[in-house]
């Protein structure tokens, strides 16, 4: 299992002080990708205008550009404010397959300190069911202590 400690506390020193959006999500993306090699594509969406999300920062191939709040696992997330934790995106209605690899995903709102939805953090795996409770949990963990500074 990932060591989580290590991991927060290896973002919160190199984001330490920082309060620019984009830099702060280009950060976590790389760590968190780098840190389990179950994570193939990770990166965020950010919220652009009511209801629309556009391509942040992310590791791992090309994602699609834009992602309304009604379509997919994403906006989903957007949606209701919720982490979605989605073992099969197979049996995921409204699936947006930007690459045809990936099995499973986590996505999880991320919430500046006033409490508005700035952008989707989604982590995704090639193979099936590979987030746990757990990672959910913890991720919105870090999400919290990164974004909730701004
Ligand atoms: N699979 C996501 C779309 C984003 S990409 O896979 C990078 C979804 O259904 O929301």
């Amino acid at each position: 299992m990932l060591d989580y400690a290590a991991l927060q506390q290896a973002i919160l020193s190199l984001t330490e002080g920082e309060d620019d959006a984009v830099a702060l999500m280009a950060t976590v993306a790389c760590e968190v990708h780098h840190a389990d090699s179950r994570f193939d594509w990770t990166g965020f969406y950010r919220v652009v205008e009511p209801e629309l999300m556009k391509i942040g920062p992310y590791q791992g191939g090309h994602g699609c550009l834009v992602i309304p709040f009604s379509r997919g696992v994403c906006g989903a997330a957007a949606r209701t404010g919720e982490v979605q934790l989605v073992p099969d995106v197979d049996a995921f209605a409204g699936h947006i397959a930007c690459a045809s690899s990936t099995r499973s995903e986590l996505v999880l709102p991320v919430f500046n300190g006033q409490g508005d939805l700035i952008a989707v953090f989604d982590i995704d795996s090639d193979q099936p069911d590979a987030f746990t409770d757990e990672d959910a949990t913890k991720m919105a963990e870090i999400v919290a202590s990164v974004f909730g500074r701004l």
